[in-house]
């Protein structure tokens, strides 16, 4: 109907479960843009780079360390790209904060936090939600940060996470489900269709998880996606100099004990707002998608490609990024002993 709207021809189709197959097999592509449920990113790029298409999937790229290692083997074999869609990187604020942290802004930055704080109970549990309910599956018998990307990725990045330093090990600990087998229960007691979902073992509703570097660093992530609270992904940023956070509201610089005046802030932005925001930063606001984020993201994917340049986020950044979901677990079930990342 998109297509069909603005008068452009009409796509091929393929549908099934192996559909996406037959696309790889039998279309001339550049590019595999991955945007399935979480345990067929590994196995869609990996088919995708095999069969000479770069890949970009979505968030996490992968599920277990073994798949984190078959993306960048897979990668680094084929010479093929493989990108999270990592979109939060390309949001405005955290766009602001990874230029002003690589200009020396904060000083040497000592401590990060980020998170995934987003009330999806009832999305999870709507019928109409995810297909098949996928999502609220994925929910349980795991119990860690099941996604902890959007949070970790932004200050990975002004950290400068596998670009002079690397994460070196976690400790994770999580809370005991309070709201997500209740919500089963209530739902089944008037529709038989969520009867399968009780007496099941859900995910403990708050994860923490900190992260030490190995130049002394250190990241706290968040998940939370049942509580009833306002959206959060912190974004804090602590440095030697100065001080920054997104969340909760207002965009907030400190540069001593006070915080920055409104007017002060405002010329802070104008001076350190990256070339990339002042070119697409107002058609992407129009556009949209998640604010703007995600029309920048795929305006930078596709300037990289075709201008031969490295991606932003790498499969590195892919891996490494994505294997806290794994990690955080294995502290978790270890009475959040630390774990070699
Ligand atoms: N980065 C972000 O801001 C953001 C936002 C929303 C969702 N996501 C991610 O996007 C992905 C999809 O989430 P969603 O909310 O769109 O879920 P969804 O359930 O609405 O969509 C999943 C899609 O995958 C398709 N699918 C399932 N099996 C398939 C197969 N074998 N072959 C081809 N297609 C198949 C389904 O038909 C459906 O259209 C997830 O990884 C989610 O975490 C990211």
């Amino acid at each position: 109907k998109i297509l069909s709207d603005k008068g452009l021809p009409k796509a091929v189709e393929y549908s099934g479960e192996n559909g996406w197959k037959d696309m790889i097999d039998k279309e001339d592509l550049d590019l595999v843009y991955i945007c399935s449920p979480w345990d067929l990113h590994t196995p869609m790029a990996v088919y995708a780079m095999e069969h000479g298409k770069h890949a970009a999937t979505e968030v996490p790229a992968a599920l277990t360390i073994e798949d984190c290692w078959k993306l960048v083997e897979t990668s680094e074999k084929t010479r093929k790209h493989c990108m999270m869609l990592e979109n939060c990187c390309y949001d405005f604020f955290e766009m602001l904060t990874l230029n002003m942290a690589r200009n020396g802004m904060f000083g040497e930055l000592v401590h990060a936090e980020g998170a995934y704080i987003h009330n999806l109970l009832d999305l999870n549990f709507n019928k109409k939600g995810y297909e098949s309910m996928w999502r609220l599956k994925e929910n349980i018998d795991y119990n860690g940060n099941l996604y902890p990307t959007h949070g970790l990725g932004p200050i990975a990045q002004c950290l400068n996470i596998n670009r002079g330093d690397k994460m070196d090990y976690l400790v994770s600990m999580s809370t005991n489900d309070f709201q997500m087998g209740p919500e089963a229960v209530k739902r089944a007691a008037t529709d038989p269709f969520y009867s399968e979902f009780v007496g099941k073992k859900y995910r403990g509703n708050m994860n923490t998880t900190t992260i030490r570097t190995t130049n002394g660093k250190t990241m706290m992530l968040q998940h939370d996606v049942t509580s009833p609270r306002p959206y959060s992904r912190i974004h804090l940023l602590s440095g030697t100099k100065g001080f920054a956070s997104k969340w909760p509201d207002p965009e907030r610089f400190a540069f001593g004990e006070e915080w920055m005046k409104e007017e002060e802030v405002a010329k802070l932005s104008e001076k350190y707002t990256p070339p990339i925001i002042k070119h697409v930063g107002e058609i992407a606001k129009k556009i949209g998608g998640h604010g703007g984020m995600d029309f920048i993201m795929d305006w930078r994917l596709i300037d990289c490609l075709r201008n031969g340049l490295p991606l932003d986020q790498d499969v590195y950044d892919a891996a490494s990024w994505s294997c806290i979901v794994p990690l955080s677990m294995k502290s978790v079930k270890k009475r959040s002993s630390s774990v070699d990342i």
